[in-house]
């Protein structure tokens, strides 16, 4: 009998030799396409066969490609009406969160624009993908575990039709608030900052009130999508109410550089796992490079990503970040800069514009100093495990959270956008960061911490990925907060049973107390 068991046992382990895998990666963006990316090549190898499923949002997104070891790749192509969207929300939403707040109100209509689009990219997706599902259906025997990111819902729809038994949500962000609750994970905004708000976890009075109604704000305006599944148009799709079946989730963040927050087991952080920061310590720049780095003993890199366009920046801002930049005589900075019309820093000679620059080459090189930033996820990652002390000014959305993050660790220093314009905030950050060695020794020692954390991301993805391939669904995993109703997460009918307890208890206690008086009373009088 036990032979029997070790040979079937056997036989598992030498057929279970490799998974087939599908990552499902809308390119609307580069740091969500770039971490679907790592995230196939991290299982390709290992030795897995995966196949990424590239649906184009945006055609500037058309001719990248995200994978370096996963060659099979299935794309669903854009529409001139999509590509026309994303090119509006960029020109139109991104450009004026220069100068506005990014507070509660203001960023509900992006976030509206946002559902609106994903709404018809999945309309669009079931009107023009089908032959794609077709050949994913014929292409392998079957998937074991389909990836995609939480809030784009196509993925589930995706996994019905392919009938893939087993799907893992992820998220390129630190966190996915609505996905933490679906699974039963406590999201208390006292300390978890939500949807709209982006404080970081230690919040004050005020902060509080404003993290607390967007909460019950985005409770409302966040619903599940009211879609149609991909095979039957007539049967809805369940998405929400689905989520607390995966194995796992895997978010975007680091427990050595995120704030500490109560997890779920099911919850993987898997943060870092898009910086492969021995590759990147061996880049070299190039002659052109290495000659303007040669020029001052100081070097700062500028750069606000791509979605947020230096160009789009008020002049004021302009103005005074060249008048700061020409006070630090003896610092090069490389400005990435969309435009070659840079007339406003004429006679700036320790400017550098480059429509493009080796990011992570120049990071890796000793001879940048700082690195300015708007903080988005993967410059904020690539400066953790590189060692760079950064001046960090966000725009919009979880760059803020982001920086408060990486600030925390005092290598770095937060600068608030409208101190752009400011010349004595801006000089003196500058300064510090520049100046101040207590910046680069403090991101030296978090990079040197991330370079020793004892579980490493990719090998915890991998196994995770792997776990839940083999085991499918993980009931045991899954947490009976999610179906608690707020009374009884709260106590509040223990609190109230045990309160009336108390009240009558104490009210017998009263009125035996005057029984007793009164009856002495009597007595005494009689007496
Ligand atoms: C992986 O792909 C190869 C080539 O297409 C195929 O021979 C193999 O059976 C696949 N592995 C699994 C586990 O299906
Ligand atoms: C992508 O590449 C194709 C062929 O190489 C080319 O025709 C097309 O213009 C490129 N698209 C973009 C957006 O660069
Ligand atoms: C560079 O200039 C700053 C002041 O602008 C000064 O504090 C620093 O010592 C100078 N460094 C070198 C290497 O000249
Ligand atoms: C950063 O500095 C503050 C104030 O000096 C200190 O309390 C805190 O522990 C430091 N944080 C880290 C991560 O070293």
């Amino acid at each position: 009998m036990n032979l029997l068991i070790l040979l079937i046992f056997v036989f598992l382990i030498s057929n279970i030799s490799g998974f087939n895998y599908l990552v499902v990666s809308p390119a609307f963006g580069h740091s969500h396409s770039t971490f679907m990316g790592k995230l196939a090549d991290a299982l390709t190898e290992a030795g897995h066969n995966v196949t990424v499923l590239s649906i184009i949002v945006s055609s500037k997104f058309r001719n990248i490609s995200y994978t370096k070891l996963t060659k099979d790749i299935v794309v669903v192509e854009t529409t001139n009406e999509q590509d026309q969207q994303a090119e509006n929300m960029e020109n139109n939403d991104f450009s004026r969160y220069w100068t506005q707040e990014g507070t509660l109100l203001e960023t509900i209509p992006s976030y509206l624009m946002f559902t609106k689009m994903s709404d018809h990219g999945y309309e669009t997706f079931r009107n023009h993908a089908l032959p794609q599902m077709e050949y994913l259906k014929s292409h392998r025997p079957r998937y074991d575990a389909v990836f995609f990111e939480s809030y784009l819902h196509t993925g589930k729809a995706i996994q019905e039709y392919l009938e893939i038994p087993v799907f893992l949500p992820v998220t390129s962000l630190t966190h996915d608030y609505r996905l933490a609750e679906l699974i039963g994970e406590p999201v208390s905004p006292s300390y978890l900052s939500g949807y709209f708000t982006n404080f970081g976890n230690i919040m004050n009075f005020q902060e509080r009130v404003i993290n607390t109604l967007s909460y019950y704000l985005a409770q409302i305006l966040i619903s599940s999508p009211n879609w149609k599944t991909l095979q039957d148009p007539s049967k809805d799709l369940l998405v929400e109410s689905e989520y607390y079946r995966a194995p796992y989730v895997f978010i975007n963040s680091n427990p050595y550089i995120d704030f500490p927050r109560p997890l779920l087991s099911k919850t993987i952080e898997i943060g870092g796992i898009t910086v492969d920061a021995d590759a990147l310590k061996s880049e070299k720049v190039d002659e052109t490079w290495n000659n303007i780095l040669k020029r001052r003993p100081h070097n700062v890199l500028i750069s606000f990503g791509t979605m947020f366009k230096s160009i789009h920046m008020p002049d004021s801002y302009k103005n005074n970040m060249v008048k700061v930049m020409k006070s630090f005589k003896n610092v090069t900075f490389i400005w990435k800069y969309e435009s070659e019309e840079t007339s406003f820093a004429n006679g700036a000679e320790n400017i550098i514009f480059k429509k493009w620059t080796p990011q992570t080459a120049l990071l890796a090189d000793s001879r940048l100093s700082a690195f300015f930033t708007h903080g988005g996820l993967g410059s904020v990652n690539e400066l953790s495990y590189l060692g760079k002390p950064a001046l960090l000014c966000p725009l919009f959305a979880d760059q803020v959270r982001n920086s408060k993050m990486l600030s925390r660790h005092n290598g770095s220093i937060e600068i608030s956008k409208f101190n752009l314009e400011s010349y004595n905030t801006l000089r003196s950050a500058l300064h510090s960061i520049l100046f101040d060695e207590s910046y680069a020794e403090n991101a030296e020692k978090l990079a040197k911490k991330l370079e020793f954390q004892p579980a490493k991301p990719k090998e915890l993805f991998v196994r995770h990925a792997e776990f839940a391939a083999r085991f499918g669904e993980q009931p045991a995993l899954d947490c009976n907060l999610r179906t608690m109703g707020f009374a009884t997460y709260h106590l509040l009918d223990v609190v109230v049973c045990l309160t009336s307890f108390v009240v009558l208890v104490i009210l017998s206690l009263v009125v035996i107390i005057r029984k007793i008086v009164q009856s002495l009373a009597i007595k005494m009088k009689r007496d």
